[in-house]
């Protein structure tokens, strides 16, 4: 049996997921956009899982758009939100560790002549709220902040952030995905106008996830060519995925607590065994402000991607940087913004628990840690 402990990657689905999404594929077949009863079941199933995501985010069914996942999520906010508020003025700000699929949207954006000042993060993995509030302009269109960091569970300052974004009047987007379904991720008492989620991160299934837009806030359509998603996502929607999603956010609702508790013992675990078995490590972003299921530990002079395979081959799965386009592993963006060297970010490793995940797994990656960390420091030249 393989150790998976890549949940930041993705996660398994829950047996729950999996029986709603079957019968929802054989029964709930037809177009949700179609008047007849056939569409209106789907219809039905469709707003089921609204009103379930809704209220794991603590809004409105309606402020739901559903998306193929947080990257088109992100994309539709980015892109949507600024190109909306473009008489406002075309300045964006955004930290300096999101995930690519903001950089990029960021990136087309400056190619148009938006300007983009990015805030920095601490050596602790977080941004500083007073740099956020220096960054903005008085033509400030938006500001996008992710919730928890997808390389080192760094959770970021999202109230501060939020309260001074509504002080200026100024849109603040939020990516949520490592965060939701780990911590509390309510909008009921905090001023975001915008946040993205994807439902593979939280036991649901992949290709499907979720964009908030509150209120009246005006957003430019991305696909065009339906009135689906009340216009602000075209396209037929991904009825079964959906489904899933639904159920995901509900069990994820309810068992939020449970989870925090039982993933951060297993994360404890495994990083109060490293640190007592291993010299030379150090851990990237540590607790309080920490995802519970995240460990992003540096092994000093041990490559992470060599070390990944040697892990790899002994059945566990863990995470290092990020795949280049050409297949080869490249260092942790994020390290290296927290201001890592090049070698620091070479030698750390992301291991993520979730579902499945037990102390005994973790007690065997333990026991073959100590050697395999050797035996790389040794081939490394170490
Ligand atoms: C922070 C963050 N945002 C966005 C995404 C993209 O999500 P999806 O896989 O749904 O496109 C990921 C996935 O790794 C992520 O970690």
């Amino acid at each position: 049996m393989r150790i998976y402990l890549d949940h930041n990657a993705t996660t398994p689905l829950r047996e729950e997921v999996l029986a709603a999404m079957t019968r929802a594929l054989r029964d709930a077949f037809g177009n949700p956009s179609s008047v007849h009863a056939d569409g209106a079941r789907a219809r039905r199933e469709i707003e089921r899982a609204r009103e379930r995501v809704a209220g794991l985010v603590g809004v409105r069914s309606g402020e739901i758009v559903f998306t193929s996942g947080a990257t088109e999520a992100n994309n539709l906010a980015l892109q949507g939100i600024a190109r909306a508020g473009r008489a406002h003025g075309r300045h964006l700000v955004a930290s300096a560790i999101e995930h690519p699929s903001i950089e990029e949207p960021l990136e087309a954006l400056r190619a148009e002549g938006w300007r983009v000042t990015r805030v920095p993060a601490g050596a602790d993995g977080r941004v500083d709220p007073d740099a956020v509030d220096a960054a903005l302009a008085p033509d400030t269109t938006l500001v996008s902040v992710q919730w928890a960091n997808h390389e080192t569970g760094a959770i970021q300052p999202i109230e501060p952030v939020a309260a001074l974004a509504r002080a200026r009047g100024i849109a603040l987007h939020v990516d949520a995905t490592q965060a939701i379904g780990r911590i509390s991720t309510r909008l009921d008492a905090l001023p975001i106008d915008a946040l993205s989620a994807s439902a593979h991160k939280f036991n649901g299934p992949k290709g499907v996830g979720f964009l908030v837009l509150r209120g009246d806030l005006a957003i430019e359509p991305w696909l065009r060519g339906g009135a689906q998603e009340r216009g602000r996502r075209a396209g037929t929607q991904n009825v079964p995925g959906i489904v899933g999603l639904g159920v995901a956010a509900e069990l994820a609702a309810r068992e939020l607590a449970e989870r925090a508790e039982r993933y951060s013992a297993l994360r404890d675990r495994l990083w109060d065994g490293i640190e007592s078995k291993i010299a030379g490590v150090r851990r990237n972003a540590g607790p309080p402000h920490v995802l519970p299921n995240t460990l992003n530990v540096e092994f000093e002079d041990a490559p992470g991607d060599v070390l990944l395979e040697a892990l790899d081959g002994e059945g566990v799965s863990v995470s290092f940087g990020a795949a280049c386009a050409s297949g080869a592993l490249r260092p942790s963006a994020t390290l290296l913004a927290m201001g890592r060297t090049l070698a620091q970010a070479r030698c750390a490793l992301r291991m993520s628990v979730g579902l499945g995940v037990d102390e005994a797994q973790i007690d065997r990656v333990l026991a073959l840690l100590p050697e395999l960390v050797e035996r790389v420091r040794r081939a490394a030249g170490a």
